[in-house]
């Protein structure tokens, strides 16, 4: 096919966006993992069920990046996953240098790539992978606001009995427990929820949308979310393979934006060929406002913790 992204990281996450990267043709699937054999034998499962699921997403798996050569779009999954009783913070130390040497090696064979971040803490992972690239603001992206804005989009749909497709819903800041989810901007058939439900509801469903990783740890016990983590991954994959121009919460680099200076938030951003073309700039009322502060000031945490660590 005439695009190609590479997912690092062949486990839950990775090989689930494989799968769905595969399934909906958007490009050539690489799967690269530090194990031996795992890249290799996932993929060659996906591409024997390709004649079933009728795609030419060629997927292969290597343990060498050069299979990565190229790549349009890179996926950053590998890393840890929490386990009951973790936060994401405390991946923080692992991941990041997992995060530096995947994304080094990544650089190497795809100087032009889209990165995609997936693995935790997410914000932080965003500012190793920045710097480990060297790649402009625009093509370092982290795959969080779509997720929790999903988490939440589905609890909107369960409370109301309605469709989850009449649902939208807008999560900002950090991906941890002082996410933003905006009940003013999230709407069902373009009705505000707040129309809709008491305020006792809205924070039961926002309480929920934040704790909302934490609830799935809680009952896999082994491991944290990943269909709808690779669900999101792949939405935004998609918006930039196809110059889509969908405006998503992702976390990107601020420079002024939202009163933010060099970091990572998520906030809404228009996704195209060129990455992140557009930070959307929305109103936000001086609660909304605080409270995105205070994510910014959990991430900010996270950022002098990662300095300290390297
Ligand atoms: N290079 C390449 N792959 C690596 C490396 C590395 N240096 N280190 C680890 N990996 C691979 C592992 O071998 C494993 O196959 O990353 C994969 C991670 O898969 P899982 O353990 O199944 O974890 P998953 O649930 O996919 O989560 C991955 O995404 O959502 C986040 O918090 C989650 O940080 C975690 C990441």
């Amino acid at each position: 096919m005439d695009k190609k992204v590479t997912v690092v990281g062949a486990g839950n996450v990775g090989a689930t966006a494989a799968q769905r990267l595969a399934e909906k043709e958007l490009c050539d699937v690489v799967l690269v993992d530090i194990i031996d054999g795992l890249p290799q034998g996932k993929a060659l499962d996906l591409a024997e069920a390709a004649p079933i699921e009728k795609h030419d997403a060629h997927p292969t798996g290597s343990n060498d990046y050069a299979a990565s050569a190229n790549s349009d779009i890179v996926i950053i999954t590998a890393g840890i996953p929490r386990k009951p009783g973790m936060s994401r913070d405390d991946l923080l130390s692992t991941n990041a240098g997992i995060m530096k040497n995947v994304t080094q090696q990544v650089v190497k064979h795809s100087p032009d790539a889209v990165l995609i971040i997936v693995s935790n803490p997410l914000d932080a992972m965003c500012h190793v992978a920045y710097e480990a690239s060297g790649f402009p603001k625009n093509r370092v992206i982290g795959m969080a606001g779509v997720l929790d804005s999903a988490r939440f989009r589905t609890f909107i749909a369960m409370e109301l009995n309605v469709s989850v497709e009449n649902t939208t819903a807008f999560v900002l800041g950090g991906h941890g427990d002082t996410m933003v989810p905006l009940p003013r901007y999230s709407t069902v058939a373009g009705i505000p929820i707040t129309e809709l439900l008491s305020q006792e509801r809205i924070d039961a469903l926002v309480e929920r949308t934040a704790n909302g990783g934490a609830e799935i740890v809680k009952l896999l016990k082994t491991g944290s979310a990943f269909y709808a983590p690779a669900s999101a991954a792949v939405e935004m994959a998609e918006s930039i393979l196809k110059d889509k121009k969908k405006i998503l919460p992702c976390a990107v680099y601020l420079e002024g934006e939202y009163g933010f200076n060099d970091l990572f938030i998520g906030v809404p951003v228009k996704l195209g060929t060129n990455g992140v073309e557009e930070v959307i700039q929305i109103t936000l009322t001086a609660q909304e406002k605080a409270a995105l502060e205070k994510s910014a000031d959990a991430v900010r945490e996270l950022k002098e913790l990662l300095k300290k660590l390297s």
